[in-house]
């Protein structure tokens, strides 16, 4: 190993890494938080008896494919995010915000294990044994058989691993463990980083399954644990809606799973509870109406999502109108104010133009574009969307309505939830009619105008 790579120049609060020290991080452009971080040597922070080994090639015919098994969390939700529970020997990275609740998720998970006879083990080197105890009381768990150990060195913690055997683990959290591996300080992303290096190395070798927790900072980044999502198996982040009742559980990087999926939970004194029902959680109309507000149906994961976009648009006293979004991607709202008024007639460029995804949710599909256009439109016109209506579609350049994919299951949805209108793009239509809901096929925004104008 060339001297090169014995430090690295890491930022402390976005985790990237550079091969020279910068005064601003060029990636999240903080200033003065790269620190130069030493990596140690190599062979660091494996556990006891495990360094060394060599693996021996084989066929794929003759791997033993029954380790892909999967433990269910006991948590449909939370099973959905991992990709239909958690897969043996992986190694979970979970984030989120202080409170948001990890640690009562994870707490909840183990006893569900515990419960079905696995045996599990709750690491803690934040909370002392009785904040714990006090927490599993709380919830109603059954603490009697969910072992627990404070401790944050990797090598004791491997130790105690290696004796109890259990299959889950949790760490929490991520950033208070060190090894005796790295040189750097405790806290450190470099110890932060080989910590969790020993310890996937550990679950790899023992197939234990192992969640660590890792602290979110300003801007949802992990800090120091988003340097660790190379080694991760998949990285979930735990938030919180933006009136603090719900926590959405999402998955940023899933190696046995697909990522963009979606888990629901509201905060309640006994813990996190599942919602079973999540686009209610997005609909925040109450029967009235107010204009610039519209409803679309995104896909997250795997089901549709019922979301309330809002819009606001205003005369702009300045010469460079605001153009803000809140849950979409801006510039993708530029783009479409610049065809609704190539192709729909409504100039914006003298406006300030506020776009905001009702709940805290992100959308990350073209599908919502049409709902954003007609919200956007309702605003400028001050003309109320009907309440019980829905649009969807994806818009190109040249105003045409595009498709979008589970056009089907989307319409179901809307149904579902009482709508009886939805305007959609016009190769979405389905040859069977849904029931309850009045569709209107459109292949261009002229067309969806005016459906809107009437
Ligand atoms: P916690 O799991 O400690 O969060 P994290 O580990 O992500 O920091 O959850 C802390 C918050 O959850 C705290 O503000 C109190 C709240 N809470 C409840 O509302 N009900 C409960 O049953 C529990 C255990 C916590
Ligand atoms: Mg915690």
């Amino acid at each position: 190993m060339g001297k090169k790579q014995d430090k690295a120049f890491v930022c402390t609060d976005c985790g990237a890494d550079f091969s020279r020290w910068l005064g601003q991080c060029s990636v999240c452009r903080e200033w003065n938080t790269v620190k130069e971080v030493r990596l140690g040597k190599r062979t660091v922070g494996r556990a006891p008896g495990y360094s060394g080994k060599r693996s021996a090639v084989q066929l794929l015919s003759e791997v033993d494919r029954s380790r892909a098994e999967r433990i269910s969390t006991g948590i449909a939700e939370f099973d959905r995010v991992l990709g239909q529970g958690i897969v043996c020997g992986s190694v979970v990275l979970i984030g989120g915000a202080p409170g948001a609740g990890k640690s009562t998720l994870l707490l909840q998970a183990l006893a569900n294990g515990a419960n079905a006879g696995i045996p599990v083990l709750y690491v803690s080197g934040e909370e002392s044994p009785q904040q714990i105890a006090e927490r599993a009381y709380r919830l109603g768990l059954p603490a009697d058989n969910i072992k627990m150990l404070a401790e944050t060195s990797v090598e004791e913690i491997c130790a105690v691993l290696d004796q109890e055997k259990p299959q889950i683990v949790v760490i929490d959290s991520i950033q208070v463990v060190h090894t005796s591996g790295s040189e750097s300080a405790p806290g450190s992303i470099a110890q932060v980083r080989e910590s969790a290096a020993a310890l996937t190395q550990y679950a790899k070798e023992t197939n234990t399954s192992i969640f660590m927790v890792g602290h979110v900072t300003k801007d949802h980044s992990l800090a120091g644990p988003m340097t660790l999502s190379h080694i991760v198996d998949a990285q979930v982040v735990l938030s919180s809606t933006d009136d603090a009742r719900y926590r959405i559980l999402r998955a940023d990087k899933n190696r046995f799973g697909s990522v963009g999926e979606l888990g629901f939970f509201a905060m309640t004194d006994t813990g996190l509870r599942e919602v079973k029902n999540p686009s209610a959680m997005f609909l925040s109309r109450s029967g009235t109406s107010s204009s610039g507000s519209v409803v679309t149906v995104i896909w997250e994961g795997t089901r549709p999502l019922l979301v309330e976009i809002q819009a606001l648009v205003t005369e702009s006293q300045s010469g460079n109108p605001r153009r803000l979004a809140v849950g979409m991607d801006q510039n993708r709202i530029a783009m479409l104010l610049a065809v609704l008024a190539k192709h729909g007639g409504m100039a914006t460029a003298s406006d300030e133009v506020y776009v905001n995804v009702v709940g805290g949710i992100r959308i990350y599909e073209t599908s919502s574009d049409l709902a954003a256009v007609m919200g956007i439109v309702s605003s400028l016109r001050d003309r109320v969307i009907p309440h019980d209506s829905l649009y969807f579609g994806e818009i190109g350049l040249s105003g045409e309505i595009r498709p979008v994919a589970n056009g089907e299951a989307r319409l179901k949805e809307a149904a579902k939830h009482g709508f009886r209108r939805a305007v959609i793009p016009r190769a979405n239509a389905p040859k069977q009619a849904v029931e309850g809901l009045e569709i209107i096929a459109v292949s261009s925004l002229v067309e969806a105008l005016e459906v809107f104008v009437g």
